[in-house]
């Protein structure tokens, strides 16, 4: 006998019908649901297990795995606070105070009357105009006192979203900075032209002479991914733009697809051009939701023009069209391949590698994964040629790279830099005076000390997928650590062990020398954990997640020191007093039965 409710047809069969029932579209139904009904109710997870014919726990565990869908009612308003270090040095704690106090509301408490919610949420890619949150995931940027109190009462107004003062939205692109990609103009379909032109292997040849590496973190040649997936047997291949954005202090991405999106577009389809793929997909993180119109808006013209669809710009068979996918919360999707499983419509947990995406990646089709940025500036080779675009940068890094800056800085946002440039010239050009540290990279990068401002961004020397932090010299680098700890902690997908227990027990030693009972014993404990999360974790999140306590606690040891208890060594925890029941119960109080002591 069929559980659905009588309604359920009627609100989710216009949603099934724009995914075509397809259970691959499992994420974008389930935000369509939650959009429509606030949160995703059991009744509409019974409908749409009978209609996509899926395990009822299948859908039950995507609701679970990802931080943006609720099965459960979390009020008509969605208040969620970006928890960034950056916003908390812009002081969101006492925002968020603020407002529980005015509903007196805890923490991630329903109010009563099904109003509101209101909790923290990682970062949300607005650190260069933080404190943000996002309401119903439409962010709010600069936030003061007065903003929160405006929010207020525009909730207790019952206001609806629609009608809120546009400037509340106001999201800046912030741009500080050009060099060939930002200043450079191009008419929609120019650098298509030249690529089809070149034909895809001259293409390729462009992209290989250019010696161009990925913009997504790990610094991969774009020619040779390209190729591999080009060369595969299998005829059915993707091409997946990540958009994911999730590492704290990164916000290049979201600038270019706000302001350069058809670049993005374009590059995505010389891409598949080349390695011979129909279909492109973005996958955009949920935290940047707002554009997802005016993306769609930008597909269609660009539809209209022949520039995607079938026989492109009159190439006969010559046939891509781009869809975007949203994400729902949850940084591991950036890893390339949770990120195709969250696109089939499951948790987004990362595979086991071999086989690669190229050659086993979206529907087990040969899969080419590229960040926004490395996309964008696919143009630019395509227009230019590899050998121009090589002159740029360093030999073994060409080209420039986009930096999203932010902390103490007088001038937050988006730089460009030819690869090469120092740490001390980027920190003179925002205006960062009295830099004590720079975290490049994000959480998961590195953090250096003011003796390391020489050194310069470059795949040779610090790479960086293109976040840089800055930190005053009257901040105190432990928290900085522990604000990143608690957001591994917080997206570590758990699926492997030393990830799942590793980072939980880093962030409660922090908290135990936050609180001043720390010893000796816990900063040992600290380094233990940082080289087991870095050797035996599954993927890239947990083989990061100690670094920033690991840089810290090797440049910035005195802000740990003088929050512990002893500094001796001295165990925190006594085990053979823990073992004194297990003693009593098995009769032995012999010296056997004790530890640490000699027979
Ligand atoms: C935990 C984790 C998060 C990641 N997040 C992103 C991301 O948000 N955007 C991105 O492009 N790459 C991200 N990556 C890297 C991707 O796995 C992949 O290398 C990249 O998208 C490839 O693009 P590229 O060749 O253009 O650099 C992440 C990797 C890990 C381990
Ligand atoms: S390292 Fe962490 S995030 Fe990566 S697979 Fe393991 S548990 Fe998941």
């Amino acid at each position: 006998m069929s559980r659905v409710n009588s309604s359920a047809s009627e609100v989710l069969d216009p949603i099934l019908e724009r995914y075509s029932r397809n259970p691959n579209h499992l994420m974008q139904i389930l935000r369509e649901t939650q959009e429509r009904l606030d949160f995703i109710p059991d009744w509409a997870v019974d409908y749409l297990a009978e209609v996509l014919v899926l395990p009822h726990a299948q859908i039950q565990s995507v609701i679970g795995f990802y931080a943006f869908f609720f099965g459960s009612p979390r009020g008509k308003y969605r208040i969620l606070f970006s928890d960034n270090v950056t916003d908390r040095m812009q002081g969101n704690t006492a925002l968020l105070s603020r407002m529980l106090s005015r509903f007196s509301l805890a923490q991630g408490q329903v109010a009563g009357d099904g109003l509101l919610s209101i909790d923290t949420t990682s970062c949300t890619g607005m650190c260069d105009q933080g404190p943000a949150l996002l309401v119903n995931n439409y962010p709010v940027t600069r936030l003061t006192s007065q903003r929160i109190d405006q929010i207020c009462e525009l909730i207790k107004k019952q206001t609806p979203l629609t009608q809120w003062p546009a400037e509340l939205f106001l999201v800046e692109d912030n741009i500080r900075r050009k060099d060939v990609l930002l200043s450079t103009e191009m008419t929609n379909g120019e650098a298509l032209k030249r690529a089809i032109e070149l034909g895809p292997q001259g293409m390729l040849a462009e992209m290989k002479a250019s010696n161009f590496r990925g913009r997504g973190g790990a610094g991969f040649t774009t020619g040779v991914k390209w190729e591999a997936c080009r060369n595969t047997a299998e005829k059915t291949r993707y091409l997946v733009c990540n958009a994911d954005e999730g590492e704290p202090g990164t916000f290049k991405d979201r600038v270019l697809l706000a302001s350069f999106a058809e670049r993005v577009f374009e590059g995505m389809t010389i891409a598949g051009y080349v390695i011979g793929a129909a279909k492109g997909l973005i996958y955009l993180r949920a935290e940047y939701r707002y554009m997802l119109e005016q993306l769609e808006a930008a597909l269609e013209a660009r539809r209209k023009a022949k520039l995607l669809g079938q026989n492109i710009l009159g190439q006969q068979g010559f046939d891509f069209d781009i869809e975007i996918h949203m994400g729902a919360g949850a940084y591991v999707c950036g890893e390339e391949t949770a990120l195709i499983e969250s696109l089939e419509g499951k948790p987004g947990r990362p595979r086991i590698r071999p086989p690669f995406p190229v050659t086993h990646g979206y529907l087990g089709k040969p899969t080419v994964v590229n960040n926004v940025e490395t996309l964008a500036k696919v143009t630019l080779i395509a227009q230019n040629g590899g050998a121009w675009y090589r002159g740029l940068g360093t030999r073994l890094s060409t080209g420039t790279k986009l930096l999203s800056i932010s902390g103490d800085c007088d001038r937050p946002g988006i730089y460009e830099y030819s690869f090469g440039v120092r740490i001390a010239q980027i920190l003179e050009d925002c205006g960062a005076r009295n830099a004590m540290a720079v975290q490049v990279g994000g959480a998961a990068g590195t953090c250096l000390a003011r003796h390391e401002f020489g050194r310069k961004i470059a795949f040779e020397d610090v790479s960086t997928s293109g976040a840089l932090m800055v930190f005053g010299n009257h901040r105190d680098m432990f928290e900085v650590a522990r604000n990143f700890a608690h957001f591994f902690e917080h997206e570590s997908c758990g699926f492997c062990t030393p990830c799942r227990v590793g980072t939980t027990m880093m962030c409660n030693i922090l908290d135990k020398i936050a609180n001043g009972n720390g010893t000796a014993y816990e900063m040992n404990e600290l380094s233990r954990l940082h080289q087991l999360l870095s050797t035996a974790s599954h993927c890239g999140l947990g083989q990061s997640a100690g670094r920033p306590v690991n840089d810290t606690l090797q440049k910035f040891r005195p802000s740990y020191d003088r929050r512990l208890a002893q500094k001796d060594f001295e165990p925190a925890f006594d085990l053979d007093a823990a073992l004194a029941e297990a003693r009593e119960i098995t009769a032995r109080d012999d010296v056997d039965a004790h530890l640490g002591t000699e027979a």
